[in-house]
This record gives structure tokens, C-alpha cells and sequence, in this order.
């Protein structure tokens, strides 16, 4: 397992981050400790979870199977998601985060978060607020770095420039949505993390397991995508079913397993740090743990970004993008 800097914190974090996403939900608690112990045999010190993960569970899990060895991991939490029925208990303002960071940390059986992230942009709560709860929680001790999840490259900016301004602790992490059907992140995301030396770790790189080949001919009886409604609805276009066709189609020709090309496809794009890969048995698990074996040559990574669309620029100003010299 190769380690890789966390942006610019100083901390090294394994090249694929482990999403306990299923932790108590997907995978019981016996399977979760095997994909644990799995996961630390092969090197991964890096551990993405949430206070929604099924309803807390994942925390508990998580906080049991690291208690022994608690100082050797750099673990994540989140918060924003509704936890309950009480109008309170959601958003990113600092009653819920300050609720939230307690109620973490218990079922983590930890005194410190390392990444904590903002889950979703809050349009209910001033940034100011957030930034500045995030940043008494880091003069506790209680979070060490303020990460943002599913936030548009102008909220980070505008939190980086209120915490620059303020002299508060700004974002070190971000956590978009990325794989070769969800490539919006490429617009805006990662050029502002490289320039910003911001930490990306992606999630979803499998497209919750459509780019593993499983879907390409026809619905298998179980999966998230036949499943889940959410991911019905993320995943669900024609196109992507097609081109998820393609790629694994690809790969299996180019002697690959997909879903280890497919996280290796998101891994290897120059602003990311880590992948959060995800699974609810260890034979999916593999999968993706063999995607630190694939060396993606610039030929390799321009073949299969071919078989999806590349997302529009920024601007309606595009036309460089052709071959046509416009000024002479
Ligand atoms: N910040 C956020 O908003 C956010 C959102 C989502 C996830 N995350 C994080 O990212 C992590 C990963 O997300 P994700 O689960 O969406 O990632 P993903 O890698 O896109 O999908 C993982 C899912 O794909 C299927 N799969 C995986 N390997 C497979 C294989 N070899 N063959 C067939 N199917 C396979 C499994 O689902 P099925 O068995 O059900 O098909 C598995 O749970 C999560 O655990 C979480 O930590 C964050």
C-alpha cells in the first residue's frame, strides 16, 4: 500500500480510504469486522464514516474494532443528514454540530475526530457559523481538520476565505462524489483542491457498483442499484448503463477486473488523494483492493475516460477545446 500526504496537513493517509458505509447495515457486525480486519491487512489506514451510517451503528462498529490500535488510524465523521425526527437534529449550524460532535465521538469511543466533515452545504446557516464552530471544535481538540462533503467549489472558496479572514481553521479535505459517470468534480473541485493543495477523497468510484460489470447485461436480483432508491436515481440514466457496458467491457477484454480499473481510473487523477471504496463481502472488497496494483499509464487513463462524456467547462467560453485555430 503506498501512503500519500493528506494535503497539506502532514498526516499520511494509505492511497485508498475505507467508506463503513455498510457497517451495520449492508454488512453485519460479523462481516464488518472481517472487512475491517481485511482492510488493515492490506495496509489501509484510512477510515471514512458518518453519524447517519446506519443511524450510528457504523460508528459503534467502527469504534470497536479500532479501539486496540485507535492511534495508528486517521478516522473521518460527518454531520448535516437528519439523525432524528426533532427539527433540530440536522444541518450545519453550531447547535447541531456541537450535538452531533459529542454523539460522534461516544459511539466512536474516541476523544478526537481527524476529519470531520461538513456532509452537505447548509443554505439554512451563515458559513461564518460553520467555520467557526468547526474551529472552537479544533481548539478543543475534539476534530483535528474541517473537511466539506457535496459542497459546489464556490461554497469551499467562500468557507476558505472567511477562515483566511477570520483566522480560523479553513477546509483540508473534500469529499465530492467521483467516477467515470459522475465527473462534474473534474469541472471546478479538483483544480481548486490542486491549487488550493486541498486533500480530495472521493466517494462513490464504483458508481455504487455499476462499473463492476454487474449490471452490464441486464439487473442482477440484488444490488444497489435495484435496491436503493437513492442510487436508482443517481445511477439510473441510460447512458451510464451504457457506458459502464463499455468500460467493463474494456476491461475484461484488457484482462482487468473492472471494479479494480474503476477505482484505479478515479485514483489516478492528479488532484485526488485517496478513493473511498466500499463493499458489503470480501470478494467486493478484493475487488477494489486490487486497484493499487493497476498502473494507470496516461494512454490507459485516456482510453477509459473515452467512455464517458467529459463534463462541460466552467464558462460558455469552450471553443479552445476544438481543434479549430480561431486566431491568426
Ligand atoms: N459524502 C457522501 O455524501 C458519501 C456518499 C456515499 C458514500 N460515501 C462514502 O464512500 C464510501 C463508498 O461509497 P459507495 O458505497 O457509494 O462506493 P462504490 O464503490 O461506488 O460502491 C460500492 C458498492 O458497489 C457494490 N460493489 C462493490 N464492489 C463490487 C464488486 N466487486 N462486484 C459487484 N458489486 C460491487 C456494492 O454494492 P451492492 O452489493 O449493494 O451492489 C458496494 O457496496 C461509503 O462507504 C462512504 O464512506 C460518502
Amino acid at each position: 500500500m503506498k501512503y500519500k500526504l493528506l494535503g497539506k496537513t502532514g498526516v499520511q493517509v494509505s492511497a485508498l480510504c475505507f467508506g463503513t458505509m455498510s457497517f451495520g447495515g449492508d454488512a453485519d457486525e460479523g462481516m464488518s469486522e472481517l472487512l475491517y480486519r481485511r482492510t488493515r491487512e492490506a495496509g489501509i489506514n484510512f477510515y471514512d464514516c458518518a453519524n447517519t451510517y446506519s443511524k450510528g451503528k457504523s460508528e459503534e462498529l467502527l469504534g470497536k474494532f479500532m479501539a486496540a490500535e485507535r492511534d495508528q488510524l486517521v478516522i473521518t465523521s460527518k454531520v448535516y443528514f437528519p439523525t432524528g425526527s426533532d427539527v433540530n437534529e440536522r444541518g450545519a449550524n453550531r447547535r447541531n454540530i456541537f450535538l452531533q460532535v459529542e454523539k460522534s465521538l461516544r459511539r466512536l469511543g474516541t476523544d478526537r475526530i481527524d476529519v470531520y466533515f461538513i456532509h452537505h452545504f447548509d443554505e439554512n446557516t451563515p458559513l461564518e457559523e460553520t467555520v467557526r464552530a468547526l474551529d472552537d471544535l479544533v481548539q478543543q481538540g475534539k476534530i483535528l481538520y474541517p473537511g466539506a462533503s457535496n459542497f459546489a467549489a464556490w461554497q469551499i472558496m467562500k468557507a476558505l476565505g472567511i477562515a483566511e479572514r477570520e483566522h480560523l481553521a479553513g477546509f483540508q479535505v473534500v469529499q465530492p462524489m467521483y467516477n467515470l459517470v459522475k465527473r462534474q468534480a473534474e469541472v471546478e473541485i479538483l483544480p481548486m483542491a490542486q491549487a488550493e493543495n486541498l486533500a480530495v477523497i472521493p466517494y462513490s468510484p464504483l458508481g455504487g457498483g455499476l462499473l463492476t460489470g454487474k449490471y452490464a447485461s441486464g439487473l442482477p436480483k440484488f444490488g444497489r442499484l435495484v435496491d436503493n432508491k437513492m442510487y436508482i436515481t443517481r445511477f439510473g440514466e441510460d447512458w451510464m448503463f451504457e457506458s459502464a457496458r463499455k468500460f467493463s467491457m474494456f476491461a475484461q477484454e484488457a484482462g482487468y477486473d473492472p471494479a479494480a480499473l474503476a477505482v484505479a481510473w478515479a485514483g489516478a487523477h492528479p488532484a485526488v488523494t485517496a478513493p473511498i471504496i466500499g463493499a458489503r463481502n470480501i470478494e467486493q472488497l478484493q475487488g477494489s483492493l486490487k486497484s493499487v496494483e493497476i498502473d494507470i499509464t496516461p494512454q490507459l487513463y485516456e482510453r477509459i475516460s473515452t467512455f464517458s462524456p467529459q463534463p462541460d467547462l466552467a464558462t460558455d467560453r469552450s471553443e479552445e477545446r476544438s481543434d479549430t485555430v480561431w486566431f491568426k
